[in-house]
């Protein structure tokens, strides 16, 4: 008699209770994609987008038990535009959470307006070493990578071969600067020298003047880091320019990653680090595969995969607040808590929310980027600077 009028005292309260800090938000969650459509990375961008829809369709067209609800700004690359971007979302859209973007330049004029005005953002590309090191927060997190991991992964393989002089080349910026720096760090603690850094501005394509100063310093090797358009016109350049039976040619993945479809030939046999590969053969990843090709009619890349595991980090952060995104601290917990299922394999995120991470190295066999081995196991950013 007792216990049933204690059953009866907790159905009694349990509205209450549910009102109450741990009620689920139930409301719509409004999400601002702020990526790149137009430009150098306009496939970036939407492979992104296509990733993240995939996620959140898979559930339903809910995370964390909210619906979702999206609202787009394209920021052309352009870190110019970049604040009054991420405002518009903010201020005029009111967004819950902001996912931006590919540029470095642009993400990290991001972050200083999440930091500032506490909104979510989780980096579902650009590398910027700064976003997770001197800017990191705790409303701040990353799904992709920092520029450098793969760069530092790829100056341990270059030493290793045996290379003792290479040249760098890249778009003067932060992502080509600290991809660079990445790799020079472990290919001269290997033994190499970098003996020119070559750079021209974003998102130029004029390489020609370039190329003739590589062929003229004679290397034993060109570390770069180029992405989306400006990457297949280097590849092709490279190749056109009768320096790529001459001279290996190394990079981040992203010199491939996305493009080879229009880098045709010119591609063949180039080995770059990136922490995806085409042919993992996990069940994971098939699954993952198999369901973007179905969904969008195209073929998933590093970008696809980035976008998919931004959606799932928010859902594990909002699993951890009830859909309650106000509550920073305990969001930060549930994200640093969780193994994210990646379709590059599972990773954690660091403490300044980066993920630590396996490093491939791919080589190119027709148009597919193949795994060779595992460059750099469980790498994690430095995370220089961060101080949380
Ligand atoms: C960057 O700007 O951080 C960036 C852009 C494109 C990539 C990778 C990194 O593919």
């Amino acid at each position: 008699m007792k216990l049933f009028r204690l059953t009866l005292l907790a159905a009694a309260l349990s509205p209450l209770a549910l009102s109450s800090a741990m009620a689920q938000n139930t409301n719509k969650l409004k999400v601002g994609l702020m990526l790149p459509y137009t430009g150098t990375f306009a496939a970036l961008g939407n492979a992104i987008e296509n990733g993240f829809r995939l996620h959140v369709m898979e559930q339903g067209g809910k995370l964390g038990g909210r619906e979702i609800e999206f609202v787009k700004v394209d920021d052309e690359s352009d870190p110019a535009k970049a604040t009054d971007n991420v405002n518009k979302l903010i201020k005029r859209d009111n967004v819950d959470v902001l996912i931006g973007t590919v540029h470095s330049g642009v993400a990290m004029a991001m972050a200083k307006v999440a930091k500032d005005t506490g909104t979510l953002l989780i980096v579902p590309n650009a590398g910027a070493d700064a976003v997770t090191g001197p800017m990191c927060a705790p409303n701040i997190f990353r799904s992709s990578f920092s520029n450098w991991q793969p760069g530092y992964a790829m100056g341990e393989v270059v030493a290793k071969k045996g290379h003792k002089k290479v040249v760098t080349i890249t778009w003067k910026y932060a992502a080509g600067d600290e991809s660079v720096r990445g790799f020079k760090e472990s290919f001269e603690k290997g033994g190499g020298k970098v003996v020119k850094e070559l750079s021209l501005p974003f998102p130029n394509v004029e390489f020609q003047a370039l190329l003739t100063e590589i062929a003229a310093t004679k290397p034993d090797a060109v570390y770069t880091f180029f992405a989306g358009g400006g990457a297949v016109k280097f590849v092709k350049d490279y190749a056109g320019a009768g320096l790529k039976k001459t001279i290996p040619l190394y990079g981040a993945g992203f010199l491939t990653d996305g493009t080879l479809e229009a880098q045709g030939a010119d591609a063949d046999g180039l080995e770059t680090a990136l922490h995806y590969a085409d042919s993992l053969g996990t069940k994971r990843d098939n699954e993952f595969r198999l369901a973007y090709a179905k969904t969008f009619k195209l073929q998933p890349d590093v970008y696809a995969v980035q976008g998919y595991d931004a959606a799932q980090m928010l859902a594990a952060g909002l699993k951890g607040v009830k859909g309650d995104t106000s509550k920073k601290a305990e969001f930060a917990a549930a994200v640093e808590a969780t193994k994210i299922d990646s379709p590059r394999g599972p990773f954690t995120v660091s403490k300044a929310h980066n993920p630590v991470q396996d490093i491939y190295l791919r080589k190119v066999v027709g148009k597919e980027n193949t795994l060779v081995s595992v460059a750099s196991k469980g790498l994690a950013d430095p995370a220089r600077g961060c101080k949380m």
